[in-house]
């Protein structure tokens, strides 16, 4: 296939101008495709044929991969993701390097997750219909286009799965006060945001600075709702990496700097419960987490932590890990379960299949051993 464009121009391929299984096309052809597919980043916008080490978009950023930038093109999806599944199930007889073979199927798989996932689609709104006590409560969740490596900016399987599990935990009985509950690692916000409609809880939704705007503008579109329901929701940084320091934000109100700090004397009190969902994603990360919920967890016996992650197979070590860090700070599991949810609702606009863009995911509670 010869996909070459003048520079002032974008052509447009459909697949049928692939190379076509039945015809048994060469390695290179199918590479050389797959290459094409890929939804580049301005910074591949460069002179053709250009080689560059470059990281393999989305979640699966271990492996460095050489990409080849040819002449912008731009691909008619229709019929785009049946080709690429094609390609992932077919065994490629006539290809006899093993090795060739296995990254004609990691590149398609590649392009079918940057093409069906929400990496390629604009800013969207949408609501989850969330389970509380007494009825389904409608949270709205913006998502911005995702750049870059912000996966906060996403909501994701586990956060739903989550949220809709939040309303099944027996909670620490507090008598009449309110029950404050902090969500690490928020992203969009739906575990929070749910979590103050479900128990009428004051609710504190903390991610990185970068996350925290749209954390913070989700919030706001949901506040009437959660007030409705008896609960309050308040944005916040909080950085793993920096665990002791949790500023609000928006930072300053009536004139002042809000932020605190569990250093600090006049600390807030520690949080009876903490939530997080989809948080471990590298091999620092249970380290982080689990030193963050050091920090803030309330001290008393009944204090509960609640998390929800993918199970996928390249991230074990991390799950292990995290368990191991968990009992560690001296906390044990009192419940665990696993069930499935979908990273991606509304695949190609329809309402999602058993085994398209299906998750795997774990839940568990844990509390302080007695
Ligand atoms: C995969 S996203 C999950 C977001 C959300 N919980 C969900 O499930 O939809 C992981 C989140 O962890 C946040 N995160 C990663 N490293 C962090 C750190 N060091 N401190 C605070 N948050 C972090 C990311 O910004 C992102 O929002």
């Amino acid at each position: 296939m010869e996909a070459s464009a003048p520079e002032d121009e974008t052509e447009i391929l459909h697949v049928f101008d692939f190379p076509q299984i039945y015809t048994k096309p060469s390695a290179q052809a199918l590479l050389n495709t797959l290459t094409l597919l890929t939804s580049a980043p301005p910074s591949w916008e460069c002179s053709d044929s250009e080689q560059r080490l470059e990281k393999p978009a989305g979640r699966s950023k271990r492996r460095s991969r050489k990409v080849t930038k040819t002449a912008a093109v731009r691909v008619n999806p229709e019929g785009l993701a049946r080709y690429l599944t094609q390609l992932i199930g077919c065994d490629f007889r006539w290809i006899d390097n093993d090795a060739v073979k296995e990254e004609i199927w990691e590149q398609a798989s590649l392009r079918l997750s940057e093409r069906s996932g929400r990496s390629a689609m604009p800013a969207i709104s949408r609501s989850f219909g969330i389970p509380t006590p007494s009825a389904l409560f409608d949270i709205v969740i913006h998502e911005p286009a995702l750049t870059a490596d912000n996966l906060g900016l996403k909501t994701w399987a586990a956060s739903y799965l989550l949220a809709k599990r939040l309303h099944t935990l027996h909670l620490p009985q507090l008598g009449s006060a309110t029950l404050d509950i902090l969500e690490l690692g928020a992203g969009t916000g739906l575990v929070g945001i749910a979590a103050a409609a479900v128990f009428g809880a004051s609710v504190l939704l903390t991610d990185l600075p970068e996350i925290a705007p749209n954390l913070s503008r989700n919030v706001e579109t949901n506040r009437e709702a959660i007030e409705s329901h008896n609960g309050s929701a308040r944005t916040a940084v909080l950085d793993w990496s920096n665990p002791h320091v949790c500023q609000f934000y928006p930072d300053v109100e009536q004139g002042e700097v809000k932020s605190f700090s569990t250093k600090q004397a006049k600390q807030p009190d520690p949080f009876p419960v903490i939530l997080a969902a989809d948080s471990l994603y590298s091999p620092e990360h249970p380290r982080l987490l689990v030193q963050t919920i050091d920090c803030w967890l309330s001290l008393e016996s009944n204090a509960r932590v609640m998390v929800e992650f993918p199970l996928r197979e390249a991230y074990t070590p991390e799950l292990n890990n995290f368990r191991q860090c968990m009992a560690g700070i001296g906390l044990h599991m009192t419940e665990e379960g696993e069930e499935f949810g979908y990273d991606d609702w509304g695949w190609d606009g329809g309402e999602p299949t058993r085994g398209r863009g299906e998750v795997k995911c774990w839940w568990s509670v844990w509390r302080r051993k007695t």
